[in-house]
């Protein structure tokens, strides 16, 4: 007899961001396999995964020379604790630091990216006490529409109202600025002429809360979750100065941005910009098997460093942080980014596909084309300019998902209409398939 999955799901499985009530008018899919871009279902219907499972799987579903690690790995040694050394944790350090920018070289490995960010934060407090005795510099600044994770200081830190509000009341210490959200400036200035006064907004925050009372800056290079918010190229270097101004830290949040996505290695990249904490995960292994990691700059490593009855070691243990399979399954995926050379393709293929899905604007319902090598978001709008219904977005969702094709969309983001679906394929993404994805969505959009 075949067994009914959806059956046993709706009693036993409780799925996140997700209304159960609603699985009386709806299924969920269930996934059995996937190859390349492509995920099949159990009825062995196919579709183009647009989105990379949750912008994750930046090298494509089925590498067996991932598998391969991980088998070789758990029969090798199949775990044991960080306190040691295990050699593909190291191995992957080494790796990292060799291609991350400047010198990020001190890598502290978790499970996922709300671990990476919460490390960070934890990171940052600490180094303000040993770095300034006397001050209580703990604050961080952050920006609306960022999500730095679900964990309490990760969740504090994000400016998603919908994604804090049952929760309140959160840590102490986060203030949020404004994002770079240029299509709907919520400073109501417009490019270039408001001469990126978003940035300049979280200098005056330092110097209201007093900038002895503040210890670091979090940003995601290009905010994912929260709209794809592509900053004006001043923006990056400002933040950067103005940290330095005023003796903090700048923590990126690559955990999407990273291995790739945008065209780049590193999103930072772009700018020249080197933060002094780098958050890691989602591409980091590609999803195959969770890993996350924190990666600290020399200069900041160095002040944890001291005689062991001054306690300036950093404070944190992670059980599986520095997972020896997990780390196999790291080297093996940044062997395929680097010999593939991925971001190039990110950027080939989604600058083709950014181009063509530009042409949608010129239909009423399409508000805003925007991203950077592939991570890319459409806006939708009424004839008024004003967000399209979330409930039609969601029609759109649907029917690009009968038609075979998988996209994202904002969800528990922001207190407005959910009007953004995010395309963020694997990064093996061929023009033909960009081809399918822009045809498909005209198609939806037109009919
Ligand atoms: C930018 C960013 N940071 C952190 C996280 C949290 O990562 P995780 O879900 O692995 O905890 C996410 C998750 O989507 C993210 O998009």
């Amino acid at each position: 007899m075949e067994v009914n999955y959806r059956e046993i799901d709706k009693a036993h499985v409780w799925h996140p961001l997700f209304q159960h009530q609603r699985l009386e008018e709806t299924d969920l899919l269930v996934f059995k396999s996937a190859h390349g871009t492509t995920l099949v279902d159990v009825d062995g219907n196919e579709y183009l995964d647009a989105y990379s499972a949750l912008w994750n799987v930046n090298v494509g579903y089925g590498r067996q020379e991932i598998a391969d690690a991980v088998y070789a790995q758990i029969q090798e040694l199949c775990y044991y604790p960080h306190s040691q050394i295990n050699v593909p944790a190291t191995e992957l350090a080494a790796q990292l630091a060799a291609c991350l920018p400047g010198d990020l070289n001190h890598v502290f490995f978790c499970n996922s990216g709300s671990e990476a960010n919460e490390t960070a934060i934890k990171i940052a407090r600490q180094y303000g006490r040993q770095t300034y005795p006397g001050e209580n510099r703990y604050k961080i600044i952050t920006r609306y529409r960022g999500y730095h994770g679900f964990t309490y200081g990760a969740m504090s830190a994000t400016g998603q109202a919908r994604r804090r509000k049952a929760f309140e009341p959160l840590v102490p210490g986060f203030h949020h600025a404004h994002p770079p959200y240029c299509y709907r400036c919520p400073l109501g200035l417009e490019y270039p002429s408001c001469n990126v006064a978003c940035v300049n907004e979280i200098e005056r925050i330092i110097q209201s809360e007093g900038p002895e009372t503040v210890i670091a800056v979090i940003a995601e290079p290009i905010i994912g979750g929260g709209g794809i918010i592509v900053p004006p190229d001043e923006y990056f270097p400002k933040l950067r100065k103005i940290c330095d101004d005023y003796g903090l830290l700048l923590i990126l949040d690559e955990v999407i941005t990273g291995f790739g996505r945008t065209g780049k290695m590193f999103a930072c990249e772009h700018w020249d910009v080197q933060p002094d904490l780098i958050t890691l995960a989602k591409g980091l292994t590609s999803g195959y098997i969770p890993l996350g990691a924190c990666v600290a700059s020399t200069p900041v490593f160095k002040t944890f460093l001291g005689d062991s009855d001054e306690n300036r070691e950093f404070s944190q243990v992670c059980t599986y942080g520095g997972h020896p399979v997990a780390c196999a399954a790291g080297v093996a995926n940044l062997n395929i980014l680097q010999s593939e050379r991925l971001w190039e393709n990110a950027e080939k293929v989604g600058s083709y596909l950014l181009e063509k899905l530009k042409t949608l604007e010129s239909l009423p319902i399409v508000g805003d084309v925007r991203g950077k090598g592939l991570m890319l978001a459409v806006e939708f709008i009424k004839a008024d300019g004003t967000h399209l219904e979330t409930a039609k977005t969601n029609q759109i969702v649907g029917q690009l998902r009968e038609k075979g094709v998988i996209v994202g969309k904002i969800g528990h983001a922001v207190d407005e209409p959910e009007n953004i679906i995010y395309i963020a394929p694997p990064l093996i993404l061929t023009e033909s398939e960009a081809d399918k994805i822009y045809n498909t969505l005209r198609q939806v959009l037109v009919q």
